[in-house]
């Protein structure tokens, strides 16, 4: 079996990600090397639950206790009422301060699980076990957690590393085909703002990318994460060139909320992507060449790249401005300078944008 490690270097917090087949099956063992406790639980949504959460709970239990704690799925339900349920619930089975809390599942899960992890006991160990292929190249991989409040997304968390990531590609084989294009928009992300050869690798095989071929997808995945892990070395706590990252985040963040999540976070990072490379196009920082580039690649992958009809230009503007990235009052963005490489403006990782021109932006991409 192919297996890939990626090291995450990060001093004292650093560790690996294991990427490959089969891995779910050989985790006990995995376990007990990367993340040893004498209880453990698993924290997963109820669909992941039942598709893998009680095998997962039964092989762990034959030699460590084990409690799954479900919760309902969607991102509705990345809020503080979950986080305060699952604290609870591990508070009733008893998980003290040396156990260990496992993240099954996709991105709200990590993001979730992440938090109470980050706040239980204040702070006990985590191990990302990611079943979405957006988790997989993206959310499990940094040590943000968190959850959503009626103001926004993501507005209440803490950085929390796991102690390891186990990303087992055969898991992603009952991922509807929509979820996995949603976690390639992550992907395409990373070539956006790192590796021009990646984006168009990633274009040249969407066919193999999108039937869950899994050496395809141990491939994207080693390299996501070798580029977020890169970024997220050197600047953990986002103080500057970890925005990067965000690049088509502040209007995907506004398209998903002001969307009511109607939307998967990969699609509104999709549409997000195109309106801030219009954006950028606009103040003379993209190359308009890249830009229609990266839109045409996005649609071959059959993801949204128009800002949907239902929403105001108002709404959405409105909604930007929530997204805690504007500073000081003046919304700030990352964008691209040219496919793989980031824009900079006054040595800074952010551009600030004037309503004016992120409205342009917005009405020239419906
Ligand atoms: N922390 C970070 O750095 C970071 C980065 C990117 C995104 N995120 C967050 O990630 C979230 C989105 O994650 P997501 O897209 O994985 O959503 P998700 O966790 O809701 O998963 C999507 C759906 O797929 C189901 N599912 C999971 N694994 C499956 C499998 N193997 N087969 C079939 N169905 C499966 C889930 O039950 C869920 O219904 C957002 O909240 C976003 O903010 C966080
Ligand atoms: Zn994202």
């Amino acid at each position: 079996v192919s297996r890939t490690t990626v090291p995450v270097s990060l001093g004292p917090r650093s560790y690996d990600v294991i990427i490959g087949r089969g891995l779910l099956a050989e985790l006990p063992g995995l376990l007990a090397g990367a993340c040893p406790a004498p209880r453990y639980a698993i924290i997963a949504d109820a669909n992941v639950a039942a598709r893998f959460g009680t095998t997962l709970r039964d092989a762990l239990s034959r030699t460590v206790p084990t409690t799954l704690a479900p919760f309902p799925p969607g991102e509705m339900h990345k809020t503080r009422e979950t986080w305060a349920a699952l604290t609870d619930e591990l508070l009733r089975a008893g998980l003290g301060r040396d156990g260990a809390v496992l993240a099954l599942g996709g991105g709200v899960t990590g993001d979730l699980a992440g938090f109470v992890a980050a706040t239980y006991h204040r702070g006990i160990p985590l191990v990302q076990v990611p079943t979405t292929l957006l988790a997989m190249v993206d959310s499990s991989v940094g040590g943000k957690t968190g959850v959503d409040t009626p103001a926004g997304k993501n507005l209440v968390g803490a950085f929390h590393q796991p102690r390891a990531v186990f990303a087992d590609v055969d898991t992603l084989a009952t991922l509807p085909r929509s979820q996995l294009a949603a976690g390639l928009a992550e992907a395409l992300k990373h070539g956006a703002i790192a590796d021009a050869g990646y984006f168009e690798r990633l274009v040249a095989t969407r066919e193999a990318l999108l039937h869950h071929d899994p050496e395809a997808l141990t491939a994207a995945v080693a390299r996501s994460v070798a580029i977020k892990a890169g970024i997220v070395a050197r600047d953990e706590r986002e103080l500057g060139r970890r925005a990067t990252l965000n690049f088509g985040h502040t209007v995907g963040h506004a398209v998903e909320a002001a969307a009511d999540y109607r939307l998967l976070h990969g699609e509104a990072v999709a549409i997000g992507m195109r309106v801030e490379a219009a954006l950028g196009v606009t103040l003379g920082v993209t190359a308009a060449t890249d830009a229609a580039r990266l839109g045409e690649a996005l649609s071959r992958f059959g993801l949204p790249i128009a800002v949907p009809a239902s929403l105001t230009t108002d709404r959405l503007v409105e909604a930007a401005r929530q997204d805690k990235k504007s500073r000081a009052g003046a919304l700030r963005v990352s964008l691209i300078h040219r496919l793989g490489t980031p824009a900079r403006g006054d040595g800074e990782w952010t551009i600030p944008v004037d309503d004016g021109a992120l409205r342009a932006a917005v009405d020239a991409s419906r």
